[in-house]
């Protein structure tokens, strides 16, 4: 198979450029990473990439692949088209090669207090909720901040310091909607403290497109903005009427 990988070392490289690899595969089932680790191993030891868990666990080999986000460890190579065109995460600044800096985005994940707050005293055991009530947290907890959608997303990338962007917002979403946590008013008064903050999102749902656990980052960002209308009074119905929700 053909792969045309981007490539760039700051510490030799004036600019980056896409190198071409060429690579016969004897299995139909091989993964990206695989393929990837193999040009590595056989081809060209310098080339970087970042990784952990191989099982599309721990979201560390997000890459774009042939225009779109994904995680190599999950892609099978040969559903794609050739030559495959391999890039770091777009709008993310470049470590090397296909390993990004993903600062920008903890802060913004760290910017929502990704954490129960609840000042309450502590149960002897635990704090439990009903079966409805951990319901209410699937489709946000499953999360693996692999950083696919924000960095597929365009409100992102012009507002990469004021918008909290579609990770940050699903786990803003977890925790606002979890029946233990006590600060719930808080958390919507801070997304609604600076208009860039929650409000830039368009809706233009790439970040639901592209995310590796079928998860709807665009969905929770919307069910925070009713619930925002709810909590300043003006009633469940009437933001129903006016936001258009995604289902
Ligand atoms: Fe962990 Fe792919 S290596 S998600």
């Amino acid at each position: 198979m053909h792969f045309s990988i981007f490539r760039y070392n700051p510490e030799h490289d004036d600019k980056p450029y896409m190198q071409d690899f060429r690579i016969d595969l004897e299995s139909s089932d091989l993964m990206l990473l695989d393929v990837i680790l193999r040009i590595k191993n056989v081809q060209d030891d310098s080339l970087t990439i970042r990784r952990s868990c191989r099982e599309g666990i721990c979201g560390s080999d997000a890459i774009n692949i042939n225009g779109r986000n994904g995680l190599a460890c999950v892609t099978n190579v040969r559903k794609l088209r050739e030559p495959v065109e391999l890039r770091p995460l777009p709008s993310f600044p470049v470590v090397r090669d296909l390993v990004v800096d993903m600062s920008r985005f903890w802060k913004q994940y760290h910017s929502i207090r990704p954490y129960l707050v609840n000042d309450e005293p502590p149960p002897e055991k635990e704090r439990l909720q009903s079966p409805a009530e951990r319901e209410r947290l699937d489709g946000s907890y499953e999360c693996i901040m692999c950083g696919c959608c924000t960095s597929q997303c365009p409100s992102s990338w012009w507002n990469p310091d004021t918008f909290v962007g579609p990770a940050g917002l699903l786990q803003a979403y977890r925790f606002i909607s979890d029946s233990r946590d006590r600060a719930t008013g808080e958390r919507l008064q801070d997304l609604n403290r600076d208009p860039y903050r929650l409000f830039r999102c368009r809706t233009i749902m790439n970040c639901t497109e592209v995310c590796p656990m079928g998860l709807s980052p665009s969905r929770a960002i919307e069910r925070i903005r009713l619930r925002m209308l709810d909590v300043e009074g003006h009633g469940g119905g009437l933001a129903r009427h006016r936001v258009p929700t995604v289902r």
